[in-house]
């Protein structure tokens, strides 16, 4: 039975859309326009010089196996020590966890309401402590290895390996340690591996040989060291080993020959590294740093600072010694870092590129909230972070700017600002940050001390806790849904102005792996920081690395293997709009035409059944109109209704739609048409095997991009109407959701009433979850003027499915040059990305903007982010001097593009990635999963 839909506005709108959609055809024919009034007269707040930033936190091996360059994973045999203050014990199914040990000093027991330590963080592998090693016996040779507390090499080196060697009769077979790297070691023809170890040979007497191989064994370099003797002292052995071949995806070997035993600790291996730096970084990934050019680098997290007891948090003193010195610490996202890309060669990078230091201090509050050292004890915590900032710019004749020069650096390192811990919900943590930030002043007044906010908003009570006068930046966490910015363009404009400033330390939308429609989204939280200059100070993106054997979290700006690297389109924004900061901000105004059909359906679309990991039937499926008539009914006599073959198996069975695969999700299938617009939906249905309930899909465009009704999401916890992408032109917000599961062998009615705007979902009758689409204007624009290079800088993000034609006005201008420059990144779709296999597909591109005039007109790309520089003086003096840092554009001619890629994530494994790394506070898993599902995490 045929629905006849009453609204086809959508349908109209992609008409008109598809039929523009050559890129390069005159601006006159484009179908929407952007009327753009830039005043040249009004000079708003200037955008602050330091606005763009970065944040380098050790999460999915952004550190060790990242861009700190040492090749060897678990170096020091250390992965599987326990952090301090840590024990081990049993769970329930058998394996291990962590957990505190005791409570801070002086807390009574019992004062502390969360469950501690919090569960997502403490999981225990104890495979992990051999993790990177194996060995391989050759020749007929014997041999074993095991770790061993006996002997250690030094004090921060609790564990080594224990090897037995015999090369067996006639000496001629050898035992092979060999290290797989961080999943593999890139070898490049040419290039010299500085490999250090050390050995405490103990009975063992032999050769000992380093070598890097290929994944076939193909020897590619090969140092021998020649015979060593039995002994009782640790020895350092060194070589350069010069490879003969390419193999992007090597391993490292320590080859014995010999008999007895003996004991190996702390096996290195480098490359050149960045700038040449002893105990270096990885050069392409410290380029893409380099490149971005940032104002500042906040280090070292993010969760990694709080530690997840007092005794394992971050001491900075533990990261500036020699590396083979440094204990390492296991960090909160359930890997150890050896510290290796310690405090001191944080600094040292921060020299390096120019950029001022931030360094995150350990506040005395861990990871595990209200679980705080208490303030009254806090002053050997103060302390530590006074003493980290002596050590960068404290005098040399002070105790640790003494220190710094004597370990080579006399001159101060510019640390700037210190922030004291990270996201702590409590309103407790303001008295820890006034503390804090008293002592701090006091000896250092130019420091600026950032208040940590937490996720999505301000931390109100902890502001009026500090008090209003004592805080002169606070750092607020933005990880945005889809679409976010779109909708809150006004979002500064309407914070009140308070005398502290705001710094955006961790943001991000996400879409896809960071595809080119979370590009776009960052592109308009950037001007909406750019155009609130006077409040918002500064920003950094995160998380800025990971590699893509270990990702903690799902959207991430640069991504790499141990050959290759990309960046995600977001990376190329922050570096144009950063190469094009302006100096001030000019009043814009922006008219687009035409305006959106207040009527059109928002969440239209096919319509769908399915399930996850749940064999389900269906049957008397109704479709009934706005006014309650029936449109569209189906008794399942057959499939010919239906898109076949479809995800999952399914058949009919005497009037039921059945879908039998109990391990795959989420099954699917389509209903040709009608599309459901505007109206109710019916269907009964009944779980009959597998874990989970029903799906019921609609505004569902392909088997990828979707809204649903989940009954019985997350293992049969709740049920939810919820997104996979969003709705074309408009945001998905998720409203309410309903506990519990759905029972086996049970038919249910289950419903779904949709009208322009809103989606109602019921199971039996009763409303269990609701949503709501809203329209997402599609262009935005902002201006400014750089003194230094007396030019009007435009930019403007075109969301539209077609070009857009700005009729730029400059009103107040003096002489405008006619030919500027139009630096452009787009995309075919909004989820196109880049990836290690195509790691240039989204990169900014530049073409001259002939034509400019007070009064002209450009095309703008569908799915792109412009810059325009517009050469134009002013009619009058405009305020004096250029101010602050000279915009980057002035020393960089024309944009570098590195670049490398990685197989897209599913749905599922987003999902499970933003579970992993979404916070954790005071949820349980249910509602922590529901927050996630329905994209309600946000509170302000
Ligand atoms: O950037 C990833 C994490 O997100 C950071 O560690 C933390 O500060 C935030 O919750």
């Amino acid at each position: 039975m045929p629905f006849s839909p009453m609204w086809k506005h959508a349908a109209l709108v992609s008409a008109v859309c598809l039929a523009v959609s050559a890129s390069d055809v005159v601006a006159a024919e484009a179908a929407v326009t952007a009327a753009i009034r830039v005043d040249l007269t009004q000079d708003k707040a200037p955008v602050s010089p330091d606005l763009y930033g970065i944040f380098l936190e050790e999460i999915s091996h952004a550190f060790d196996g990242g861009i700190y360059a040492e090749l060897i994973q678990n170096r020091s045999f250390e992965e599987g020590v326990l952090p301090p203050g840590m024990k081990l014990v049993r769970k329930k199914d058998g394996g291990l966890k962590m957990e505190l040990e005791s409570l801070p000093p002086g807390v009574p027991k019992g004062k502390w309401p969360m469950p501690w330590p919090w569960m997502m963080n403490c999981g225990w592998d104890p495979g992990r402590a051999l993790i990177g090693w194996s060995l391989r016996l050759g020749g007929g040779a014997k041999g074993r290895m095991k770790l061993t507390e006996a002997n250690p090499m030094n004090r921060a080196s609790s564990r080594s390996l224990e090897m037995t060697v015999s090369s067996g009769s006639g000496g001629s077979g050898e035992v092979a340690l060999v290290n797989s790297g961080y999943w593999g070691i890139d070898v490049r023809a040419g290039r010299p591996y500085a490999a250090t170890f050390f050995l405490r040979t103990g009975t063992f007497g032999g050769d000992v040989s380093a070598v890097l191989e290929g994944k076939d064994g193909k020897v590619l370099a090969r140092h021998d060291f020649g015979a060593v003797k039995p002994g009782e002292e640790w020895q350092k052995h060194s070589a350069v080993l010069k490879a003969t071949g390419r193999e992007p995806a090597g391993r490292f070997a320590l080859v014995f020959r010999g008999q007895g035993k003996l004991q190996v600790d702390w096996v290195s291996l480098f490359p050149p590294t960045y700038k040449g730096r002893p105990n270096g970084l990885r050069p392409d990934l410290a380029k893409y740093l380099e490149e971005l050019k940032p104002a500042f680098v906040r280090y070292p997290g993010g969760c990694y600072v709080e530690g997840l007891s007092f005794e394992s948090a971050p001491d900075w003193r533990k990261m500036v010694c020699p590396p083979e010195q440094r204990p390492g610490m296991w960090g909160y996202w359930q890997y150890r870092s050896t510290d290796g890309f310690g405090y001191r060669e944080f600094l040292q990078f921060c020299e390096d590129i120019g950029a001022d230091a931030m360094y995150v201090a350990f506040a005395g509050m861990t990871v595990h909230p209200e679980n705080n050292w208490p303030l009254d004890k806090i002053q050997p915590i103060v302390q530590q972070t006074l003493d980290a900032i002596e050590y960068a710019i404290g005098p040399v004749d002070s105790r640790w700017g003494g220190v710094r020069a004597k370990m080579g650096h006399p001159k101060p390192f510019p640390l700037k600002y210190i922030e004291i811990g990270n996201e702590h919900p409590p309103a407790l943590y303001g008295d820890y940050y006034r503390t804090f930030r008293q002592a701090i002043k006091a000896r250092y007044p130019q420091i600026t001390v950032i208040m940590s906010m937490y996720w999505s908003g301000l931390n109100r009570g902890a502001i009026e806790r500090a008090g209003h006068e004592n805080i002169d930046i606070v750092d607020e966490h933005a990880y945005r849904p889809s679409g976010w910015a779109r909708t809150h363009f006004d979002y500064f404009d309407k914070y009140k102005r308070t005398p502290w400033k705001v710094y955006l330390g961790e943001y991000a939308h996400h879409h896809g792996n960071g595809d080119f429609g979370a590009a776009m989204d960052d592109s308009v939280f950037l001007m909406m920081m750019e155009r609130n200059g006077d409040l918002v100070k500064m920003a950094s993106y995160a998380p800025l690395f990971c590699n893509v054997h270990k990702r903690n979290w799902g959207v991430n700006l640069i991504e790499f293997d141990a050959a290759r690297s990309f960046a995600h389109a977001s990376y190329y924004v922050q570096k144009v709009f950063n190469a094009n900061r302006p100096d001030v901000n000019l009043a814009t105004a922006v008219d687009v035409q035409p305006k959106p059909d207040p009527d059109a359906p928002l969440m239209a679309g096919r319509f769908g059944l399915g399930s996850w990991n749940t064999a389900v039937e269906f049957k008397d499926l109704r479709m009934f109109d706005p006014n309650g008539k029936l449109v569209y009914r189906d008794e399942f006599a057959g499939l010919e209704g239906w898109d076949t073959p479809a995800r999952g198996r399914w058949q009919v069975r005497n009037g039921t739609l059945c879908q039998t695969d109990k391990g795959a999700g989420p099954t699917m299938i389509l209903l040709k048409s009608p599309r459901l617009e505007w109206g109710k939906v019916t269907v009964k249905a009944r779980r009959v095997g597998g874990r989970e309930g029903f799906l019921m899909f609609f505004n569902a465009f392909g088997l990828d991009r979707f809204l649903f009704c989940n009954y019985g999401a997350a293992g049969n916890q709740f049920s939810a109407i919820q997104d996979r992408g969003q709705p074309e032109g408009a945001a998905f917000r998720g409203g309410m959701s309903t506990r519990g599961g759905i029972e086996m062998n049970r038919w249910y009615e289950i419903g779904l009433v949709l009208t322009r705007d809103k989606a109602e979902m019921f199971l039996d009758g009763k409303k269990v979850s609701d949503a709501r689409a809203e329209y997402l204007p599609a262009f935005f624009a902002t201006a400014g003027y750089d003194r230094t290079n007396k030019a009007v800088i435009l930019k403007a993000t075109n969301y539209h499915t077609g070009r857009v034609r700005a009729d730029i006005e400059l009103t107040g201008a003096g002489e405008v040059g006619q030919t500027g420059r139009h630096i452009v990144i787009r995309a075919d779709k909004p989820t196109d990305e880049n990836t290690l296999d195509q790691p240039d597909r989204i990169v900014p591109h530049e073409t001259p903007l002939s034509g400019c005039a007070a009064r002209f007109s450009v095309t703008l790309p569908r799915y792109s982010v412009n810059v325009l520089r517009i050469p134009a003086g002013l009619k009058c003096a405009g305020p004096a001097e250029s101010r602050g840092r000279p915009p980057a554009s002035a020393a960089r001619p024309a944009l570098v593009l590195p670049g490398h890629g990685t197989p897209a994530a599913s749905f599922l494994r987003r999902t499970v990635f933003q579970c992993l790394s979404t916070r954790r506070h005071r949820l349980g898993r249910a509602d922590f999963l529901r927050q996630v599902s329905t994209g309600r995490g946000e509170h302000r």
